[in-house]
């Protein structure tokens, strides 16, 4: 046990910080006296508790308001976009949550319409996870409802309404959960980027048309324009030397992005907010679709005053610089990489018996057929044109099944479980993609072990609550069905999930 705690000095903190998106780490880790001879001044060493606790302990009690709010989604300053927002602002605010201890949010609706919050990725009991007819009544305009939950896993989450999830999603509604380790690993700012993705029209407005057959039958309400932490990304202040634990969100419709940091190796330390083996993205891409969370020790090895650009190239021909690092001409922070442990503590997650495990088959239907070459990358079909408003899809009018069966919308009062898994029991499912299109497939209440790709162990122990699925993959998960209540399985492309690319385990 390391009795000292140290602080990193931030070298620049963006305003960003007011609103959680960017805190500097406190940590217990202690740098070698030569160490802290090259961090220099900044760098405050003898704080006599851990700070995490002060940090944390204060913040257990939240309160967010889904209601109307504006956003600065469009360049040339003022700009302001109309949407539904979380405390009047895009994204949400970072809920922080400590490991273990519990949390307390009031949710208060300020929308003409129905809502409910899910809280994506966390493990919790059956009643707080928020989807509308299943696991609790919608909350009414004006009404309130408490989530009550302890997390069990630290790591990167998020919340989003799950009703009228196409508009309510699309509008604006989603925010970053983090639960804090106890001790996190060393590093000197811990960042978070909430992508999003939005179809504006000319005039910087939210385009209507959501829900269009078309699109819903193809890669889904793709957008023009692509924001992180809620505005157009601008530079990203960095200091030569420093490390950042980066954490990624995609809170996108229908948007899969493929991030590429020139000059950078991002070491990936967590996949949807579960620890897995540190290790560099294949090919140095980093595959984030809908829902999906990574988490990163980015060390900033470039050169001072330079600029490096962050690139997403999923879709084919359509490249673009979603953001850069902006190097200060300062000398760097440290000579060499920071030199410590990049892997986090394990999750207390329990590790199916695949001897045991009951295997169970799902055939994911429909779509549009294949429109050629659908190996080499994204392909963005169905745009509709920024007009597009061909009228929304009839309800329950079915685009897509699992094993024959579609079940639509958002969450309804009589959803029958496709399953009924015996509690504490394992099981190893496998999802077959039998659609011309990706599908990043999503289980409530549950993180999963990713087992195989197309036949090919996955490296890297990893774990998932979401797992992207190309055209005609196969995937094979395992998890111990510990949490007892109906839970969904869906695809996080939302107007997949909507159309019927949705289904539901119950747990006795
Ligand atoms: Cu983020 Cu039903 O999911
Ligand atoms: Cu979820
Ligand atoms: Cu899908």
């Amino acid at each position: 046990m390391v009795a000292q705690a140290c602080v990193f000095a931030t070298p620049a903190i963006r305003d960003d910080r007011r609103r959680g998106l960017e805190v500097t780490v406190f940590s217990n880790y202690s740098p070698s006296r030569r160490e802290l001879l090259q961090v220099g001044a900044g760098l405050v060493a003898s704080a006599m508790v851990r700070p995490t606790l002060g940090l944390a302990a204060a913040v257990s009690d939240y309160k967010i308001t889904p209601g109307p709010g504006r956003a600065r989604l469009k360049g040339g300053g003022g700009s302001n976009t109309d949407v539904w927002a979380y405390d009047g602002d895009v994204p949400g605010p970072v809920i922080r949550l400590r490991q273990g201890k519990p949390a307390r949010i009031v949710v208060e609706n300020r929308l003409q319409e129905d809502t409910t919050v899910h809280w994506h990725g966390i493990r919790l009991p059956n009643a707080m996870d928020g989807v509308p007819g299943l696991t609790q009544p919608p909350i009414k305009p004006g009404e309130r409802f408490v989530y009550e939950f302890t997390p069990p896993d630290a790591g990167t989450f998020w919340y989003h309404p799950h009703a009228n999830s196409l508009q309510q999603l699309g509008r604006g509604l989603a925010g970053a959960l983090v639960v804090e380790e106890a001790e996190p690993v060393p590093a000197d700012r811990d960042v978070v980027w909430v992508l999003g993705d939005w179809r504006l029209d000319s005039d910087g407005n939210i385009a209507p048309g959501f829900g269009n057959r078309m699109e819903a039958a193809m890669s889904g309400r793709v957008g023009n324009t692509v924001t992180l932490n809620g505005t157009l990304p601008g530079d990203q202040n960095v200091r030569a030397g420093e490390r950042i634990r980066l954490r990624l969100v995609n809170t996108s419709l229908a948007r899969i992005m493929a991030l590429r940091f020139e000059g950078h190796r991002p070491v990936i330390v967590a996949v949807d907010g579960q620890p897995c083996d540190p290790h560099e993205p294949e090919g140095g891409r980093l595959l984030l679709a809908p829902a999906m969370r990574l988490d990163l020790i980015v060390d900033m090895q470039g050169e001072p005053g330079r600029r490096y650009a962050v690139i997403d190239d999923y879709y084919d021909g359509l490249a673009y610089d979603l953001t850069s690092f902006a190097y200060a001409g300062q000398a760097p922070l440290r000579k060499n990489p920071l030199d410590a442990p990049m892997r986090l503590p394990r999750n207390p997650l329990p590790e199916p018996d695949l001897q045991s495990a009951k295997r169970h088959e799902l055939a994911l239907q429909g779509g549009m057929p294949s429109m050629g070459n659908m190996t080499g990358g994204g392909k963005m079909q169905g745009m509709g044109g920024m007009s597009g408003g061909t009228g929304g899809m009839a309800h329950g009018r079915a685009i897509w099944s699992i094993n024959g069966t579609s079940m639509t919308g958002d969450g309804h009062a009589d959803m029958l479980p496709l399953v009924t898994l015996m509690r504490d029991s394992s099981h190893v499912v496998t999802m077959r993609n039998e659609t011309a299109w990706w599908h990043p497939m999503h289980l409530h209440g549950f993180s999963f072990r990713v087992l195989s790709r197309n036949g090919v162990p996955v490296p890297h122990n990893q774990w998932a609550d979401t797992v992207l699925l190309a055209p005609k993959d196969t995937v094979e998960v395992a998890f111990v069905a510990d949490n007892p209540g109906d839970w969904m399985l869906h695809c996080h492309v939302t107007d997949h999930q909507t159309a019927g690319l949705m289904t539901v385990l119950r747990v006795t």
